[in-house]
């Protein structure tokens, strides 16, 4: 069954870094994702830790949390039918080493840490991640 869905992605500090964000806000559009909101910003490291608290625990929290703070981030509120599972079809696999040919990832992605694009995996971490960083009048009606 289609559910119209609001997804939250972010286009990582390595993907902005080379000149990505153009690219990848054309594969929302050509893929019919509706951007409700958009911003560029930077988190400080507790942003980050606070918006990735769900991997506290892992070994590649630190250095997550670092990548994640040290440099521009683009942020977008997506809409679509079956938008969260979309989304995380069209970035590909979180390892770029195994994500399929005309994914995000696969262009973008350098490791499975510098992995150019992030997307909430499920209805309730797009709630949490919406409300991370949009405020319920940016997001267009
Ligand atoms: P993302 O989809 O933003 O969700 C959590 C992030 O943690 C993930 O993308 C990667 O950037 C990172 N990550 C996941 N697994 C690993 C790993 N094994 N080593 C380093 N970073 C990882």
């Amino acid at each position: 069954m289609k559910t119209l869905q609001r997804t939250l992605t972010i286009i990582k500090p390595d993907a902005v870094r080379k000149n990505a964000v153009g690219d990848i806000i054309e594969q929302f559009e050509k893929h019919g994702f509706r951007i409700l909101s958009m911003k560029m910003l930077e988190i400080s490291k507790h942003q980050a830790e606070q918006f990735y608290a769900v991997h506290a625990s892992k070994s590649f929290f630190n250095s997550l949390t670092n990548f994640m703070s040290g440099g521009p981030i683009v942020v977008l509120a997506l809409e679509k039918e079956n938008a969260i599972a979309d989304l995380r079809k069209l970035m590909g696999a979180t390892n770029p080493a195994n994500a399929e040919e005309g994914t995000i990832r696969k262009k973008w992605a350098s490791t499975i840490e510098f992995n150019a694009i992030h997307g909430s995996d499920a209805e309730d971490t797009a709630r949490f991640e919406l409300g991370f960083f949009f405020a319920g009048f940016e997001l267009a009606k």
